[in-house]
């Protein structure tokens, strides 16, 4: 009796382990399902990168083949104060908190001495325009020459550091000796970065700088080099669309820069006041005209408006056109229903219209100039107001007014990316 209900037991829990392995095992290989989803793989996969070659590789031994290399220009002032520059490539960040740069020069260059001794020194950064200074910076030494004089270029004391950096790069940054490194053929200085100055012609709106017109000098394989195109924001490839990973095809889809000003086009609707000339208004007309139009009538007519008391009599009449007080010029898009024909009633000549306002606004963004569509058509008072300021035949309908002048910065492009408002057929 004993015995038997020992081997029931014994039954019964082998069961139980079998049951718990089986349940263990589904579970193991539903997670494996999911971890292992093929559309990830596949779209970020290099298999499908057409664009991608993979090359024999041959070996060339210890060679300095790093790409690209910077071309810094070291700025810093020798025993008796005079200022000297000299070209570094073996160069760059070496630490984020503090911020520091590492230079590596020779004891043969002049500079080494002066950074031993001044414990300090600037990095001034080129625009390839700069190349023939730069060059000449790393061919001669300050034990020969004045390299400034004979340049022309100009140093200025630095602000916070014992060491002059060059007023005419778009990028000086005063650096603190901090320690250095014997690494053989060079001595590699630490430098805490102490100020960073920029050309405000090279800020963006968010106050960044904007590496294409910075347009850095690059050094490689004993030539310089401008730099690339802009490619893509770092994280673009983490994209997705419907839950699968988006890979962009960055040549084609980024490398291109009517993409970057069609994307960077904002509403601006703060002004500098500054007068915009006629030459670019008429860039804007041009590219205004470019447009498409329904069976190519071009039915329209571009109103200029740059009589200040008729910009105000707008501002004050149009709701939401007021920054027109603030800026010089207006465009003004209108329908011209005598080049209409019989598209007219169809309402074509606002497609039409829309067309040529959208190339106006992105040539605007394109020439570093702010606009904004501020609507007439198809509000009656709007249209009737816009019509009798500016002495309008009847014929002719003001679908926008258009301020245009010089943006502050303060309006920024939106990121209107939503993929639940693309529907695909495939
Ligand atoms: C593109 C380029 C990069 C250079 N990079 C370095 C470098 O990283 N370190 C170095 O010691 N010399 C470098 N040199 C050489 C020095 O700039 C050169 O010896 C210069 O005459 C030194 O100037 P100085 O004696 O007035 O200090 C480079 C030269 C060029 C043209």
């Amino acid at each position: 009796m004993q015995k038997s209900k020992l081997i029931n037991i014994i039954l019964a829990v082998a069961v139980l382990v079998l049951v718990i392995q089986l349940v263990n095992k589904n579970e193991r290989s539903g997670r494996q399902t999911v971890e292992t989803t093929p559309a990830k793989a596949d779209t970020l996969s290099i298999k499908n990168d057409t664009a991608m070659k993979l090359f024999q590789k041959k070996s060339l031994g210890v060679r300095s083949e790093v790409y690209p290399k910077p071309a810094f220009v070291i700025g810093s002032y020798d025993k008796s104060g005079k200022p000297n520059i000299m070209t570094a490539a073996w160069a760059g960040i070496c630490n984020s908190n503090p911020l520091s740069i590492a230079v590596s020069m020779r004891p043969a260059t002049y500079s080494y001495h002066n950074v031993t001794e001044s414990k300090a020194f600037t990095v001034n950064i080129p625009s390839s325009e700069m190349a023939r200074y730069v060059d000449y910076a790393g061919r001669f030494s300050g034990k020969d020459v004045d390299k400034f004089k004979e340049t022309g270029l100009t140093p200025i004391r630095g602000e916070f550091v014992n060491a002059p950096y060059v007023k005419e790069f778009p990028i000086v940054i005063e650096c603190e000796l901090t320690t250095y490194h014997e690494l053989g053929s060079h001595r590699q200085f630490i430098g805490k970065v102490i100020d960073v100055k920029v050309d405000e012609a090279i800020l963006n709106s968010e106050g960044r700088v904007d590496v294409n017109l910075l347009n850095p000098l690059i050094y490689g394989g004993g030539k310089y080099f401008e730099t690339g195109k802009y490619i893509a924001e770092t994280g673009e490839s983490l994209h997705d669309i419907d839950g699968t990973p988006f890979v962009p095809d960055y040549s084609r889809k980024y490398a291109n820069e009517l993409l970057e000003v069609i994307h960077n086009r904002k509403s601006v609707r703060h002004f500098t006041g500054e007068a915009v000339s006629k030459m670019d208004i008429e860039t804007l007309l041009k590219a205004g005209m470019a447009a498409p139009t329904a069976a190519n009538r071009q039915p329209w007519k571009f109103y200029v408006v740059t009589a200040r008391e008729k910009l105000d009599l707008l501002a004050e009449a149009l709701p939401y056109a007021k920054m027109l007080t603030q800026v010089q010029t207006a465009i003004v898009v209108c329908g011209d229903m005598e080049n209409a024909g019989n598209l007219k009633e169809l309402g074509y000549w606002v497609q039409d219209c829309s067309a040529a306002s959208q190339n106006i606004l992105l040539a605007a963004e394109s020439l570093g100039l702010g606009a904004v569509w501020t609507a007439a058509y198809p509000y009656e008072d709007r249209v009737e107001v816009v019509t009798k300021v500016l002495d309008m035949p009847e014929h002719h309908v003001p679908l926008n007014v258009i301020p245009v002048g010089y943006p502050t910065g303060e309006d920024l492009p939106k990121d209107k990316w939503k993929t639940e408002n693309v529907v695909w057929k495939d």
